[in-house]
């Protein structure tokens, strides 16, 4: 396991330092006026415990006066330890960006790379120390209300993006005045609760683990994130906070992460609740034994440390590996030298700047997905009216708004007026009711139009922490809504807002039957939301943004995903399916698959081409496919590469992502793009051992992961 490093400056201080204070940099709490994102908790003594230095890090805090006022009052004590603060900046500080799990569709690291940058720009100046972000919970269950804040169901797209994040907050150097440290959640498979049950537990083999759940934190570290959380939910019947195998065995000694582990909110105390721990010491216990260097919000460390050190259970030095992990990290960031760092009284100034809010519309831009479309759009010259609750909604920035002011954001109707376009608009339905008369109005507008934009969705706080769904279809008074306005002959454009893919059967049905002429998906798309769906809607946007989770037929289709594994009855012949059937009543396949998404555009693919079909041990692939865009506008393009293995040790996923490249095409435009294949892209783990798997292989190279369109290659043992 990497060794924690020793500073001569860290090892100095802590020379100095008593048992209680090195605990006290082991305990995270909120302050008054801070936000609470748990159970409320006694923070009354939190000066005190400031003035003896016994308090590590503060979180959820934003008013940089008391922040600086605090830092002030820490670094005034014996040994001047400077405060950390932190804080959940998860897709934006001011300026909000489009939800994660929306900005995961763009398959567009280097824009998330360049939009936290621009997120790390603003909270650096915010008083923000560290966040607690990126998620990268792998998202599977729709019914979970934090796929919002995910980068969906595929491992490799999310290892991906994990880079990007990290990259953009920490920028190479955690002392630059315009940057921020990161921290990597939820250690682990907090996105497998059973049910989609926020909080719920989780029971994985070790293959599900290490084939789905670790890359993104093994890259995180490569990309020298500065902390973990472990996560709330239990793990094979142990609450991961507790659970030694996953914070020690796998994260420490396999993974090499020798940093910070902070526990998620209050949950030591949550170890009597998951009925493992029965009182404070024991939580204390279990908590520190599976190496969790701070606690946040509950004071199980706090209380009942010291007596577990004084009578043996717990060494002194697993306190101090500990607290030398804390003290490491506010020296990395400088916070010795400069205590006020990413204080500022200030701090409006540094926020909503142009060049921020152009990051935002073009993270926006390519987050928007087009699910269907018969030509109706982009928009030209008709009579449009706008209908529903979400013209004039504000509140489309999604859960974890950071600093947000909702009246920062541009809705859909403020968006039209700026751009000058003439259109008709009627309420039609709130969010959650709706009225014969509201109904009425939205008929007789619509009456007069060709076109009509209706939108609905999810209020925002539908998903988020703690709001799972064990249905998910919109609210009734939009669903009336939806079936007077289709009923009218026109031709209608659903926008739909939501933070977790919805069942949309019905409106594929409407659309198949031609009651619906287009679909576009608007998440929540933060603070240039109404900019972007106008843009869009007039074909200044060409949408490029594909799928990221499955959007099942049905919630009891649920879990359905793309890279599931095969069955020993196949449906091979969709005609003969006798006994091979997996329901009868509904189909295996996802409504909308993952990796699909439309464009105002066709792009043809070629044929894909092998430099050679043979791979070795120490050889190498290259694969390519030449595209071109046969239309006449400009459009961006995600070219996905997938593998199939065709048998081997163990059974492998029908399909496994494993590349994938976005092209910007200009009309007429052909271009190739080539990915490379090695033993590593065809590894696989069989438990917790990562094994070669000979043999035959499928190569996709498809613009979406139903799409056939492969070859094969052979994998076999070097022959010398
Ligand atoms: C919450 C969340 C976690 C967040 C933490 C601090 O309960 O689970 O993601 O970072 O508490 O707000």
């Amino acid at each position: 396991m990497a060794k924690v490093i020793k500073y001569e400056f860290v090892e100095e201080l802590m020379r100095k330092m008593t048992l209680s204070e090195k605990i006290g940099q082991m305990y995270q709490t909120n302050y008054e006026g801070s936000a609470q994102t748990g159970p409320a908790i006694d923070t009354s003594k939190t000066m005190d415990l400031i003035k003896e230095g016994k308090l590590g890090s503060i979180l959820s805090l934003y008013d940089n006066d008391t922040i600086k006022r605090l830092q002030l009052a820490a670094v005034n004590t014996k040994n001047k330890i400077p405060l950390l603060f932190c804080n959940d900046i998860i897709h934006g500080c001011r300026t909000m960006l489009p939800i994660n799990l929306a900005m995961s569709t763009s398959w567009n690291p280097k824009l998330v790379e360049e939009s936290s940058k621009m997120v790390a720009y603003e909270a650096s100046h915010s008083g923000v120390q560290v966040t607690f972000s990126p998620m990268v919970n792998l998202s599977r269950d729709p019914r979970w209300g934090r796929v919002m804040e995910s980068n969906g169901e595929d491992v490799y797209l999310s290892k991906e993006l994990t880079k990007s994040y990290i990259k953009g907050y920490q920028q190479g150097n955690l002392k630059s005045e315009n940057s921020i440290g990161a921290c990597i959640k939820h250690f682990a498979a907090y996105g497998a609760a059973i049910g989609g049950r926020d909080y719920d537990g989780v029971d994985m083999s070790e293959g599900e683990l290490f084939n789905n759940y670790l890359d993104p934190y093994k890259e995180a570290i490569k990309c020298d994130v500065a902390m973990m959380m472990s996560s709330f939910n239990s793990y094979n019947g142990i609450p991961a906070v507790a659970n030694k195998y996953l914070l020690d065995d796998v994260l420490r000694k396999k993974l090499g992460f020798n940093k910070v582990v902070i526990t998620d909110y209050a949950s030591v105390n949550e170890l009597r609740k998951h009925k493992v721990a029965k009182d404070e010491k024991e939580s204390a216990y279990l908590a520190i034994k599976a190496k969790n260097d701070i606690e946040m919000a509950s004071t199980n460390y706090l209380d009942s440390l010291e007596e577990l050190v004084k009578c043996g259970m717990v060494s002194e030095s697993e306190i101090d590996e500990a607290c030398r992990r804390v003290l490491n990290l506010k020296y990395e960031l400088g916070l010795f030298e400069n205590p006020l760092k990413n204080i500022y009284s200030d701090f409006p100034k540094y926020w909503l700047k142009d060049e921020s809010r152009a990051i935002a519309k073009k993270m926006a831009d390519e987050s928007i997905v087009l699910l269907e479309n018969d030509g109706v759009l982009p928009l030209k010259k008709e009579k449009v009216s706008f209908i529903g609750p979400f013209v004039k909604e504000k509140k489309v920035v999604g859960a974890w708004g950071g600093k947000c002011d909702y009246n920062d954001t541009v809705t859909i109707y403020e968006a039209l007026n700026n751009k000058n376009k003439k259109y008709s608009y009627a309420l039609g339905s709130n969010i959650f009711d709706t009225s014969e008369e509201l109904i009425s109005e939205a008929i007789n507008v619509s009456k007069k139009s060709s076109v009509v934009i209706l939108t609905v969705g999810e209020e925002q706080w539908m998903s988020g922490e703690s709001h799972s769904r064990a249905l998910l279809d919109l609210p009734s008074s939009q669903e009336r809504l939806i079936d007077e306005i289709t009923n009218l002959g026109k031709k209608v454009i659903l926008i739909i807002f939501a933070g977790r893919p919805l069942v949309l059967t019905k409106y594929k049905k409407m659309y198949l039957e031609g009651k619906i002429s287009a679909i576009l998906y608007a998440w929540y798309l933060g603070t240039e939301s109404g900019n972007t769906i106008v843009d869009t809607l007039y074909g200044v946007n060409n949408p490029s943004a594909k799928l990221t989770m499955s959007f099942p037929y049905d919630v009891g289709q649920i879990p359905v995903y793309y890279n599931h594994l095969p069955s020993g009855r196949p449906i091979e012949d969709k005609n003969n399916t006798d006994y091979c059937l997996r329901y009868i009543d509904m189909p295996l396949e996802p409504l909308y698959p993952f990796g699909y998404g439309l464009s105002y555009s066709e792009v043809k693919y070629g044929k894909i081409e092998l430099d050679k079909d043979k791979l070795f041990d120490n050889s190498k692939i290259t694969v390519s496919i030449s595209i071109t865009n046969t239309s006449s506008v400009k459009t961006k393009e995600v070219v996905e590469m997938y593998i199939e293995a065709m048998y081997g040790v163990v059974s492998r996923p029908v399909r496994e992502l494993k590349g994938f490249n976005k092209v910007l095409l200009k009309p007429g435009e052909t271009k190739k793009v080539s990915f490379t294949i090695n033993k590593d892209t065809l590894s696989y783990y069989k438990g917790s051992k990562k094994v070669n798997c000979y043999g035959k292989y499928r190569v996709y190279l498809v613009s979406d992961s139903s799409k056939e369109n492969f070859v094969e290659i052979d994998y076999s043992k070097n022959t010398k």
